[in-house]
C-alpha cells in the first residue's frame, strides 16, 4: 500500500485530540469518518470544527472555500460498521487505557478491510501493550500528536511486531497531513519530546520541592540562559497543574521514587488551592498577564 492509496481516515474518539486530528486530515484532502460512542461528543466536535474552520479562514491559514471543503469531508458516526466501511487508516484517540484501546481496535479489526493501517495516539502507553488484541499487530504503529494547534511535530513509533512497511507508510502519511515525523527506532514510553520534557519538569520540580529555589527563579534561570520565552513552570501552567500532578504521582508510585513523590506533593499543593494553571487563570503564575511574560522578569524587575 502506498500513501496515495490512503483516501479515507477513520478517527476513533472525537474528544480533545480526535476532532482536531480529523480536521487536520480533512484539510489535507482526506475523507474523514469521526467515530465516537457518545452522540453528544460528536455534536460538540462538529460544532467545534465549524468554529475551527472559521478561525483558520479568518487567520488566512486557508480560504473560506478550502475551510468549507475540509468541513464537508468530515462525517460523524456512532455506528461502527458505517464508520469503518472503506477506511484505509485509523487514528485512535480514545481514553488512555490499554484494555479499552485493545478492545476498540479488536472491534474495528473485525469491521475494517485487511489493508487498513491502525495508528494510536497514546501519550504514555506503548503499542505492544495492546498489539495482540488488535488482531493485526503487524499493521499497528503509534502516530502521536502533540498540541495540534501549536506544533506539527509528530512521533511515529513501531512496536517489535510492526511490519517496517507499515511504519514507512505512516511516516509518509504524517507528511501528507503536513506533519514533521520523528521516527523512533524502537518503543519508548513518552516518545522523544515528552521524554525530554518530563526529565526537564522533574529537574525543575525537584529544585522547588527541595527548597533550593522558588519556581519563578527556576524559570528566570532557564529563560535567562537559554533566551527562552517561557520556563518549565510557565509551561506546566499551560499543560495544567492537575495533569502534571497526576502524571508525576502516577510515576512516583509506579517506580517507588521518593523524589518524584516529593515533586508530586509539591504540585498537589497548587491543585489543592484550585490553582490549575492557565485554565483557571491561576497556577504558579496568574493569567492572563503572567509575570513571566512581562518585560524585566528575568532581570527581577517589578512593575
Ligand atoms: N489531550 C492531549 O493533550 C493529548 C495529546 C496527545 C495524545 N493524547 C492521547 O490521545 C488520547 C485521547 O485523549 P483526549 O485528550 O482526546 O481524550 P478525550 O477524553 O477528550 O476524548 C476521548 C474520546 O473517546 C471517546 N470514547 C470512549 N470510549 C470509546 C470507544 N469505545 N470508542 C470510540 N470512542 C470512545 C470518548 O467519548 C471521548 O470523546 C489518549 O490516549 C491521550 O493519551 C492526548
Amino acid at each position: 500500500m502506498r500513501v496515495e492509496d490512503i483516501k479515507k481516515v477513520l478517527i476513533l474518539g472525537a474528544g480533545t485530540m480526535g476532532h482536531q486530528i480529523g480536521f487536520l486530515c480533512a484539510s489535507h484532502g482526506f475523507e474523514v469518518a469521526l467515530f465516537d460512542v457518545d452522540q453528544g461528543v460528536l455534536d460538540k466536535a462538529m460544532a467545534r470544527l465549524e468554529k475551527l474552520a472559521d478561525r483558520m479562514a479568518r487567520r488566512g491559514a486557508m480560504t473560506q472555500d478550502q475551510a468549507r471543503a475540509a468541513l464537508a469531508r468530515v462525517r460523524p458516526f456512532t455506528d461502527p460498521a458505517e464508520a469503518a466501511a472503506g477506511a484505509d487508516l485509523i487514528s485512535e484517540s480514545v481514553p488512555e487505557d490499554p484494555r479499552l484501546k485493545g478492545r476498540v481496535f479488536a472491534q474495528f479489526h473485525a469491521l475494517c478491510p485487511p489493508r487498513t493501517v491502525f495508528t494510536t495516539n497514546t501519550s504514555t502507553l506503548v503499542p505492544s501493550m495492546f498489539a495482540s488484541e488488535t488482531g493485526r499487530p503487524e499493521r499497528l504503529v503509534a502516530l502521536h500528536f502533540h498540541d495540534v494547534a501549536l506544533t506539527n511535530i509528530v512521533d511515529v513509533m513501531p512496536h517489535p511486531g510492526t511490519d517496517p512497511e507499515a511504519t514507512a507508510l505512516v511516516e509518509r502519511f504524517a507528511e501528507a497531513i503536513g506533519q514533521i515525523p520523528i521516527v523512533l527506532s524502537r518503543e519508548n514510553p513518552g516518545y522523544v519530546f515528552n521524554t525530554m520534557l518530563s526529565e526537564w519538569f522533574k529537574a525543575a520540580q525537584s529544585l522547588a520541592a527541595n527548597g533550593v529555589a522558588e519556581p519563578r527563579d527556576v524559570d528566570r534561570a532557564w529563560m535567562g540562559v537559554m533566551h527562552a520565552p517561557v520556563g518549565p513552570f510557565g509551561i506546566m501552567d499551560t499543560v495544567g497543574l492537575d495533569t502534571v500532578w497526576k502524571i508525576t504521582e502516577f510515576w512516583a508510585k509506579k517506580l517507588g521514587d521518593p523524589q518524584a513523590q516529593r515533586n508530586a506533593d509539591f504540585m498537589k499543593s497548587y491543585v489543592d488551592q484550585g490553582r490549575l494553571g492557565v485554565k483557571t487563570s491561576h497556577g504558579v503564575y496568574d493569567y492572563p498577564d503572567p509575570d513571566w511574560g512581562k518585560p524585566g522578569f528575568v532581570e527581577g524587575k517589578k512593575d
